[in-house]
């Protein structure tokens, strides 16, 4: 498995110049069958990186721009007329891996489509269940600056990502190395060039093998002190669900895996944590005041947990 993520991470850099570790959070989410959010600035590459991952992976992809006049039918597909018959004429839902771009700029219902489509691994039209393809892995992409008119996701909606990953500025050296990449005008033109290094028998084999991998009971007792801290933190007004302890430690076996180890250390879990709790502690009016960040949070539980050896 070691050696099919460097192979991934390798191919998506041809394109993508120094986000290997957003690619890397992408493999374990999927491999967990978890979705994942996206946060950035716009033109920090979320788009093409969500691409690239999914040719190298050689899964369907297709992106959805939401917008505030965007219907829940614009999702998950419509019943149409054809030569007198109705039938089922499927959305951009159905696909292996969708980019939901800019889900806070769409109203609630549509946001609702795509949160049962992400629970349920189907969507029902008519009362008619269509079951989605699997693997099925939402990418969701969200501006970090509060816009007007946007629709900030709730807290529910929130809990069901796996993951929630912050895009940064490429440094120096690598914002030098994007601007030497092949470019055809302003497009890039290394997409094309990204070929699938993965078979699906082989992503069948790595979602298999996370759920082999070893946990300690002192691990265990560590990610269930680490969730439990975050709802006694003074900052924090809700602290992580069961639901987020259970996705920090299917992530933590992850990463093992991915570090070619059978068992899962408490470093996979501290190095999970931020990702897997950082977008569902709702801070106290008081600690947002003082510009305390949830990573503060999680940082404040992670500091006053003991480690075991
Ligand atoms: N790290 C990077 N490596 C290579 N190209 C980049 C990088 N960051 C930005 N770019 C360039 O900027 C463009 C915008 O990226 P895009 O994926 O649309 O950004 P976003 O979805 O974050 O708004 C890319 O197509 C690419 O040409
Ligand atoms: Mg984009």
């Amino acid at each position: 498995m070691r050696e099919l993520r460097d192979r991934i991470v390798a191919e998506v850099s041809r394109v993508v110049v120094g986000q290997d570790e957003v690619t890397e959070q992408l493999l374990i989410a999927g491999s967990v069958g978890g979705h994942v959010l996206l946060e950035g600035a716009p033109g920090v590459a979320k788009t093409l990186l969500a691409h690239a991952t999914a040719r190298a992976l050689g899964a369907s992809f297709r992106r959805v721009q939401f917008t505030p006049d965007m219907l829940p039918s614009d999702l998950t597909g419509t019943m149409t007329l054809r030569q007198g018959e109705l039938s089922f004429r499927q959305g951009p839902v159905f696909t292996n891996l969708l980019l939901a771009d800019e889900i806070n700029r769409t109203p609630p219902k549509t946001q609702a489509a795509l949160l049962e489509a992400m629970q349920e691994y189907q969507v029902t039209i008519d009362g008619e269940p269509h079951p989605l393809p699997d693997p099925f892995l939402v990418v969701a992409t969200q501006n970090p600056i509060e816009y007007e008119g946007t629709y900030p996701l709730p807290e529910a909606q929130l809990d069901r990502f796996v993951l929630k990953v912050d895009v940064s500025y490429p440094s120096e050296e690598e914002e030098r190395a994007l601007l030497r990449l092949a470019r055809r005008g302003v497009a890039s033109v290394g997409l094309d060039d990204i070929s699938p290094v993965c078979t699906r028998s082989q992503w069948e084999e790595v979602r298999a093998s996370v759920d082999e991998v070893e946990v300690s009971d002192e691990v265990v007792g560590y990610v269930a002190a680490i969730v439990r801290r975050t709802r006694a933190l003074p900052s924090v007004e809700l602290g992580a669900s069961p639901r987020a302890a259970v996705h920090l430690l299917s992530t933590s076996k992850a990463r093992a895996r991915m570090s070619g180890r059978e068992f899962v250390t408490p470093d996979d879990v501290a190095a999970m944590a931020p990702a897997v709790l950082r977008h569902r502690l709702v801070l106290s009016p008081e600690a947002e005041l003082e510009r305390y960040r949830p990573d503060d949070a999680v940082r404040a539980a992670l500091d006053s947990v003991e480690v075991p050896r």
